[in-house]
């Protein structure tokens, strides 16, 4: 770099000054470079501000031709400066990204897409096959009062078939110290509120999660999901509900699988019955099954004619209309139709099982 002239300034010398400071900043590669190069022709004691000083011993008029020079000179580096600063700067980002340069060849990384829970697919699937048949989807509040759950359904308080249910109440008493609120233990409180909320003719299903204070085992959860189906209108008959949940199980299963109906009690429903499907894992014959307990059947749904009462509680009139109604596990229907052979897979969150789906 140019030393210090101890002459007074010219033009000339400040042009050679000028020329050897651009020559030696575009040679220069690194900050703290440029940064010593600042210094030694623009810093306090650098070439630069040496000739500005030396103006002085120049007369009125060398000093103002002298001094622009000298001026425009110091604008000059201070320019070309700035533009070196850049061009170091650009120069290590445009290194860097090519060194953590993209390869478009390389192969893609999988992304692993999520899915429906198997549960939430096969009641999807229930639903759609009811909806097939003209039936429309509703669905319902999972904390209920003992009014829907029970009492709406022919099951007044101190009724022996209370204890069919297991109920988990919520801590929360009426103004009278009644424990009047719980999870409910069934779709079936849908029913009342279904029909209240509507004149027949009505075709619904109401999917949706139930919970019972129950022990878990191969085919039973505390908490799980059931599917509500009701009918009403006039001449609504006992073969309408066979027609249709034949119909149901051949959409469901194919038409090899066997199905029975046996009478069973629910307070709701008169006549009422269960339905079940030959049992996947003994194909039927019942020895040492723990799915099916020795018997060669799954229950899969309660059902039966809508008992009057519950047709008079919602203000209908039990001569003019009738109805059928039924509920369903869903769980229980897919383990059948995969061969799943414990229901607490469902809930396990166990992805092993999960991607099977
Ligand atoms: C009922 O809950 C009645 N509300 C069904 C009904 C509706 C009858 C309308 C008549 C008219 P049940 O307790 O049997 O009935 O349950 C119905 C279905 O839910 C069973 O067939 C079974 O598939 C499923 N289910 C019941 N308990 C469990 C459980 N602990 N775990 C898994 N699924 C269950």
């Amino acid at each position: 770099m140019t030393e210090p002239v101890s002459q007074p300034p010219s033009a000339e010398s400040i042009d050679e000054i000028k020329r050897s400071a651009v020559a030696a900043l575009n040679s220069l590669q690194t900050l703290d470079a440029v940064d010593q190069w600042r210094i030694a022709y623009l810093g306090r004691r650098g070439t630069l501000t040496h000739v500005l000083r030396g103006l002085s011993s120049l007369d009125v008029e060398e000093r103002r031709v002298i001094g622009a020079l000298a001026n425009e000179a110091k604008s000059v580096l201070e320019e070309r400066l700035e533009d070196r600063i850049r061009q170091i700067n650009d120069a290590a980002l445009i290194r860097s990204a090519s060194r953590d340069r993209l390869d478009v060849t390389l192969p893609g990384r999988p992304v692993s897409a999520g899915r429906l829970h198997p549960t939430t697919q096969i009641v999807r699937e229930i639903c759609n096959a009811f909806v097939a048949m003209g039936f429309g989807v509703v669905e319902g509040p999972e904390v209920e009062w003992d009014h829907y759950n029970f009492e709406m359904l022919n099951i007044p308080k101190g009724h022996p078939a209370r204890d069919m249910w297991n109920t988990l109440w919520v801590d929360y008493d009426d103004p009278e110290g009644e424990s009047t609120m719980l999870l409910r233990t069934h779709t079936s409180p849908m029913q009342a509120r279904v029909m209240e909320g509507r004149q027949p003719p009505i075709r619904v299903v109401v999917p949706g999660k139930c919970y019972r204070y129950e022990a878990t085992d191969a085919t039973h959860e505390w908490h799980f999901y059931q599917v509500e189906g009701l009918a009403v209108g006039e001449n609504i008959t006992f073969s309408d509900l066979k027609g249709t949940l034949f119909e149901f199980a051949r959409k469901m299963f194919g038409e090899d699988r066997q199905i029975r109906f046996r009478c069973d009690y629910f307070p709701f429903v008169e006549p009422g019955v269960d339905m079940s499907i030959d049992c996947f894992a003994c194909s039927g014959d019942g020895e040492n099954c723990r799915i099916c307990r020795d018997s060669g059947w799954i229950e899969i749904m309660g059902a039966g004619m809508i008992h009057p009462k519950v047709l008079e509680g919602v203000g209908y009139d039990a001569e003019q209309y009738t109805g059928f109604a039924f509920g369903m596990g869903p769980e229980r229907i897919s383990m059948l139709k995969y061969g799943i052979d414990d229901i607490r897979h469902f809930y396990t969150n166990d992805l092993r099982f999960l991607r099977q789906f």
